[in-house]
């Protein structure tokens, strides 16, 4: 089994943690990290302190895998993780691909390493993901799909064939991208939009077609 930390302790890393635990003999959880050192454990799994120790984890083997456990609902969420994989990098950890079993991947699908894909989500043919993305429950990612890398397709969002979505957006909850259509990097797309046409630049856009607020 390979030997894993979730770095966060919050919402997310409980789901991260809850897919790790499905997928039954690959992964032997660790523990946690938390701003609360002294964090409640999870489903049995321990806290192992803030950030800070994960210096001292990664001296402990050279086969340590680590997991972003860090949501994303604004864009200092998409800097903060970026840095913190930046240092888990630095520091010797490997990412690991984290595939919920109650995801459904199709065939010739690439997934980059980091990224986990939750309960519920589709994949279909011809579709990449990059790496430490995050695929949300029930989203539905259609065939021949480009997606970036440190992106989080949110809960429910529906992107139609051939989209593509650049490094670092976020769509939100519930939103639709139609076929084609390319999203440029460093998007924030809010809950329940409906993207038409292309975004060229990166901002904020919202609503139902989406307007730019940002
Ligand atoms: C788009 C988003 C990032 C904007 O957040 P923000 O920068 O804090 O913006 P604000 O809340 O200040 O809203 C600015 C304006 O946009 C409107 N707005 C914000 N989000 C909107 C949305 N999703 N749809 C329509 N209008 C929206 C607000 O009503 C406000 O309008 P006003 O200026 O007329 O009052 C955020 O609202 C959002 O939708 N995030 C995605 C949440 C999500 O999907 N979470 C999934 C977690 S797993």
């Amino acid at each position: 089994m390979e030997k894993i930390v979730v770095v966060g302790g919050g919402g997310h890393a409980r789901m991260v943690i809850s897919t790790l635990r499905k997928n039954v003999h690959r992964f032997n959880i660790v523990g946690f990290t938390d701003i609360k050192e002294d964090a409640e454990a999870f489903l049995g799994i321990p806290c192992l302190g803030n950030d800070d120790v994960l210096a001292e984890i990664a001296t402990r083997s050279l086969n340590y895998l680590a997991l972003l456990g860090i949501g994303i609902v604004r864009q200092a969420d998409i800097d903060k993780r970026v840095a913190l994989q930046k240092r888990l990098n630095a520091l010797g950890f490997l990412s690991a691909t984290v595939v919920s079993p109650l995801a459904i991947v199709n065939e010739e699908v690439f997934i980059g390493a980091g990224t986990v894909v939750f309960d519920g989500a589709v994949i279909n043919c011809g579709s990449t993901v990059g790496k430490c993305a995050i695929i949300n429950s029930g989203a539905i990612v259609e065939h021949d799909c480009r997606i970036g890398e440190h992106v989080h397709i949110a809960p429910g969002v529906t992107l139609c064939g051939s989209v593509e979505i650049g490094d670092k957006s976020c769509i939100g909850a519930g939103s639709t991208v139609v076929q084609n259509v390319s999203i440029a990097p460093g998007c924030m797309v809010g809950a329940g939009s409906l993207v038409l046409g292309n975004i060229k630049e990166s901002g904020t856009y919202v609503g139902s077609p989406v307007r730019r607020i940002q």
